[in-house]
C-alpha cells in the first residue's frame, strides 16, 4: 500500500506540493471516483488511478527489451549524447528504468531495461554467468582459425588497463566479415578488445541475445515489454 500524494510524486507528476495541489483540485481519480485525500492508501497494482485524464500504468516491475541504436549511450541522462530513456514512451516515460548490461555508444541491438535493481543483479552480477551473444563485423576477413583461438584463454586489458584472462564459450563464422561470439562475462570493451587481440578491429558490434532472450525483429529504437523468464 503506497500514499497516493507518494505514488504520484514516484511518478512524476511533480513535486509533493504540486500532487498534492492535483488532488485538491479534483484532478485525480481512483477507481473511477474523485479523491481529494492526499493521504489515501492504496495498492497501485490493483486500483484504477487516472491524473488529468492519464490512466497511470503500474507494476511492481517492468522489464523492456529495447534494440538499442548505434549513437545513444546507455545511461539514463548526458549532456552530450542521446540516451536510450530518450526513446522510452507512454506510459514508460514514468517510470525510472535501470539499464542490466550496458553497449557502448558505438554498439547497436538488446539492451535490457528493468524497474528492479535485483533483476539487473541477477542479469549482470559475474557470479549469474548469464550468457550474452554478439554479432561482430571485423575490418578484414576472417581466419576461422584465428577465430577459433578465441575459445582458447586469451589475454586482454580490463576496465582498469588490468590484464585479464578471457575465453568465449561460442563463436561461428557467419561470412568473411562477420562472426557470432557468445561469453558469459561483461568486461568493458570484451567484445572489441578480443577481437583486437586475435588481429582485427571489430566495426560493427550487435548484441543479439541475453541469456534465453533472442532480440525479435524490431527496429533499431524500438522496445516491448517482456517478463524476466523470458530471460533467465
Ligand atoms: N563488448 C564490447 O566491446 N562492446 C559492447 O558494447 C559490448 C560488448
Amino acid at each position: 500500500m503506497i500514499r497516493l500524494d507518494r505514488l504520484l510524486v514516484n511518478m512524476k507528476f511533480g513535486s509533493r506540493k504540486e500532487v498534492q495541489d492535483l488532488i485538491k483540485n479534483g484532478e485525480v481519480y481512483v477507481n473511477g471516483k474523485i479523491e481529494t485525500k492526499k493521504d489515501r492508501k492504496l495498492n497501485p497494482t490493483n486500483d484504477k488511478v487516472v491524473v488529468l485524464g492519464e490512466e497511470l500504468y503500474y507494476k511492481d516491475e517492468i522489464i523492456l527489451a529495447v534494440n538499442k541504436p548505434i549513437g545513444y549511450l546507455s545511461a539514463n541522462i548526458d549532456p552530450m549524447h542521446p540516451v536510450i530513456i530518450d526513446l522510452l514512451k507512454e506510459p514508460y516515460h514514468r517510470h525510472d528504468f535501470k539499464i542490466a548490461g550496458r553497449l557502448d555508444l558505438d554498439s547497436q541491438g538488446l539492451l535490457i531495461l528493468t524497474t528492479s535493481g535485483h533483476t539487473v543483479h541477477e542479469i549482470t552480477n559475474p557470479n549469474k554467468k548469464i550468457v550474452k551473444t554478439y554479432e561482430v563485423t571485423t575490418d578484414e576477413i576472417i581466419d576461422i582459425k584465428m577465430l577459433n583461438r578465441l575459445l582458447e584463454p586469451i589475454k586482454i586489458l580490463d576496465g582498469n588497463n588490468d590484464s585479464y584472462i578471457t575465453k568465449a564459450l561460442e563463436v561461428k563464422l557467419l561470412s568473411d566479415k562477420m562472426a557470432l561470439i557468445s561469453l558469459d562475462e561483461g568486461k568493458f570493451h570484451q567484445v572489441k578488445r578480443m577481437f583486437r587481440a586475435i588481429g582485427y578491429e571489430v566495426i560493427n558490434l550487435k548484441r543479439i541475445k541475453i541469456g534465453k532472450y533472442l532480440m525479435p525483429n524490431i527496429k533499431p529504437g524500438e522496445y516491448l515489454e517482456i517478463k524476466k523468464d523470458d530471460i533467465l
